[in-house]
């Protein structure tokens, strides 16, 4: 439709009806039965005028329902306004993924873009024309269950991974309304939600500005330059305001700082709980609130619904801001290409896709592969598919490795890591728990791989954990499993980093699995026989410790630093713990065995004008190829605010054939120094700064260089 069309539309309706179109509901309200629900249903009723003119849906559960639901509302909206429907693609639609934290893991934006587009277009063929997705919030505290749903720690990692996903569900600007596979994508949760106190759940948020600018925006800030189309408030607070309810985050940094022009859409609820917040009396003030701070659409409080009309009858919010609002609504819809084809190329006779498609599958497979990290390896993995493998532990033959936020993906169809090995290796036994600890039951046995790890439902919203240790009758498993003799590998299945530092010793072989889908027992396979090479590095800090929690890699400096090899007295230290995590981020290994040789530079001084090239050479000796992330971590000496020492600025992929040497070139810019200031601007510092070029964020070469 064009443009100056919605226009047209928008003056003709009435204040019901754009109130109607600001609002979403799950299709429990229109009195249908099914529907996901990802949240608490309100106890309400909703005047017809407004479910009549209702702007979307979410969570409806298959394309016959969306058809019907769209038939019948395209009778009864007086104007024909088509809904739209979104719901939560996080990591596959029907086919399942590895969670999010696994594909910050791959540290492969190419492949999660390829990723986005096909779990989307798997739900598109479906109808959904909307996802909840990418999750860009930072994530530092492993308590948090929601970790599992974003690309980790670092923010710069983060912000690859979030455009990519956006390009990939949305394809080139301007294509949506023409290409049926490809959806709008709906950044979320803006800004800070993983900083909740002590990884609980919607608990409060407290941070500085300068935070939010370096940190916490970033990832926001590249999704919405690749094209989103939505942007979802936290549920949480910025300078005790909830995000939904923010001016300044809503209007200044989103629509000034970010230039965001598409439309925002709170998160389930979030009106309403300004209610419980207590800095709204009633649903009408919170509608008040939340549209003067520029929300435009209520995903299921009701509160705009309940609140608005009257809100305008006193003057307290101004139509011409309702207008804006819906307007964006109408243009996320033209942009769909909806007012055309509500139905989006599907027709309204298109059968539900139950059979997977098969390349999809061998994506997912191929994600899940590139996911899995490898944190130990004894000489073990990996094995000849003639070796004899005894399967246990409590996910050893489980089906329940989608992971949290998936969607219609159905465990039946997912490949455990027993089924996986089964197809690949000659002699795969399955030993029921409780397992013997008698080396004569093991003497068919040549290798234990032992499938351990935390519950899926432990994990996601509303799932957090105090203590992040692996459950402890597992590390008793495991130490029964050693009277045996036989080497065991450890795959283990997780929403967030554990803390392993009771079973590293016990494990002659770690495979980090985190959710990995669908397909995770055939990648585990690949793995575990060496057909695809490991290639994962940890997206967050492996802690040694609950207690140490959060813990991330590229914390500010501070005044009295430890020395975890010499401790002393009055510096910043546990008197119980180490300082170091157990495993850093970046951190991974390959089978092969791949030595860094000493970086050289082409000048030793960096300037506006001139940047500097650092060549390092790789050169793998072992018999097994590697696929390395070679990571380039920079910053500056002295600083204006207290900062960390580096920040990770390059990294590249690059495959060294067993036996074989390949120079990797980073190129240093004036923009790789630079943070924000105290006034909010980012720029550079001149003077000293160090460059640090490793397999990881504590395995690094290290390089003193000037900025003048
Ligand atoms: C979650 C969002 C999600 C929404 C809709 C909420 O509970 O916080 O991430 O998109 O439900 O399912």
């Amino acid at each position: 439709m064009d443009k100056s069309k919605l226009n047209q539309l928008l003056v003709q309706m009435s204040l019901e009806e754009k109130i109607g179109q600001l609002t979403q509901f799950t299709p429990q309200y229109l009195g249908r039965e099914n529907g996901e629900l990802t949240g608490v249903l309100g106890d309400f009723e909703v005047e017809q005028v407004y479910l009549d003119s209702l702007g979307s849906i979410l969570n409806a559960d298959s394309f016959e329902d969306m058809v019907e639901i769209q038939r019948e509302h395209l009778k009864h909206d007086r104007l024909k306004i088509p809904l739209v429907f979104m719901r939560d693609i996080i990591h596959g639609y029907r086919t399942i993924f590895p969670i999010p934290l696994g594909l910050g893991a791959t540290f492969d934006p190419d492949l999660i873009e390829e990723m986005a587009h096909q779990s989307g277009s798997e739900a598109a063929s479906e109808g959904v024309q909307v996802t909840f997705s990418p999750m860009a919030d930072l994530s530092r505290d492993a308590r948090w269950g929601r970790v599992m749903e974003g690309t980790g720690e670092d923010s710069f990692l983060n912000a690859k991974m979030s455009a990519s996903m956006v390009k990939g569900y949305q394809g080139q600007p301007g294509i949506l309304a023409h290409d049926p596979s490809r959806i709008a994508a709906c950044v979320k949760h803006y800004a800070g939600y993983g900083a909740v106190l002590a990884g609980r759940d919607y608990s409060t948020v407290d941070f500085s500005r300068i935070t939010l600018y370096q940190d916490y925006l970033p990832a926001f800030q590249s999704a919405i330059e690749a094209g989103a189309k939505l942007v979802m408030p936290a549920f949480t607070l910025f300078e005790g305001v909830p995000a939904t309810a923010s001016k300044y985050l809503l209007k200044e940094v989103l629509r000034e700082y970010l230039k965001f022009d598409g439309a925002t859409i709170s998160d389930w609820g979030s009106v309403d709980k300004f209610i419980t917040m207590h800095i709204a009396g009633n649903q009408q003030r919170a509608s008040e609130l939340a549209l003067n701070a520029g929300l435009d659409m209520d995903m299921m409080s009701g509160a705009f619904v309940r609140g608005l009309k009257q809100a305008v009858a006193e003057g307290a919010v101004d139509v011409a801001d309702i207008d804006t609002a819906v307007y964006r609504m109408l243009e996320l819809k033209n942009d769909l290409g909806l007012f055309e084809d509500p139905y989006r190329q599907f027709g309204e006779n298109h059968a539900t896709n139950e059979v997977f498609g098969e390349k999809i599958r061998a994506n997912a497979r191929k994600v899940a592969t590139k996911s899995i990290v490898l944190l130990k390896n004894k000489n073990v993995l990996p094995l000849d598919t003639k070796i004899r493998i005894g399967v246990t532990g409590p996910l050893g033959d489980s089906q329940k490795i989608l992971g949290a936020w998936s969607s219609l993906g159905k465990h039946s169809d997912a490949v455990s890591l027993a089924t996986g090995l089964q197809k690949r290796f000659d002699h795969v036994e399955l030993i029921p728990l409780p397992t013997s600890s008698d080396p004569a039951d093991y003497a068919n046995i040549d290798v234990i791989v032992a499938g351990l790890g935390e519950r899926e439902d432990d994990t996601g919203e509303s799932a957090c954990k105090t203590n992040i240790e692996l459950p402890e009758d597992q590390v008793v498993l495991l130490k029964r499993l050693q009277h045996t003799g036989k080497p065991i590998v450890g795959v283990i299945f997780a929403g967030r980093p554990l803390v392993l530092t009771n079973v590293v010793g016990l494990l002659d072989a770690i495979l980090y699995a985190w959710f990995p889908g669908t397909e995770g027992g055939n990648a585990l396979a690949d793995l575990i026989s060496g057909v695809s090479l490991p290639q994962g590095r940890l997206p967050m800090t492996f802690p040694r410790a609950s207690g140490q929690v959060p813990i991330y890699y590229n914390t500010p400096r501070n005044g009295s630093p430890a020395n975890d090899q010499n401790p002393s007295k009055f510096t910043s230290r546990y008197v119980d713990c180490e300082n170091a995590p157990l495993f850093s981020f970046g951190y991974g290994l390959g089978y092969g065995d791949v030595h860094y040789g000493t970086p050289t530079i082409d000048n030793k001084v960096l300037t506006d004008n001139r940047d500097i090239k650092i060549e390092i050479a790789l050169n793998n000796t072992s018999m097994y190829g590697s696929i390395e992330t070679i990571q380039c971590y920079a910053g500056s000496s002295i600083t204006e605010i207290v900062r960390p020492e580096v920040e990770l600025k390059h990294w590249q992929q690059v495959e060294i054939p067993a036996g074989s040497t390949k120079k990797i070139t980073f190129t240093i810019s004036s923009d790789d120094l630079a943070y924000v200031h105290s006034d909010l601007n980012r720029e550079a510092d001149k003077g000293a700064f160090i460059v640090r070029i490793g397999s990881s964020a504590t395995n690094y070469q290290e390089l003193s260089l000037v900025y003048r």
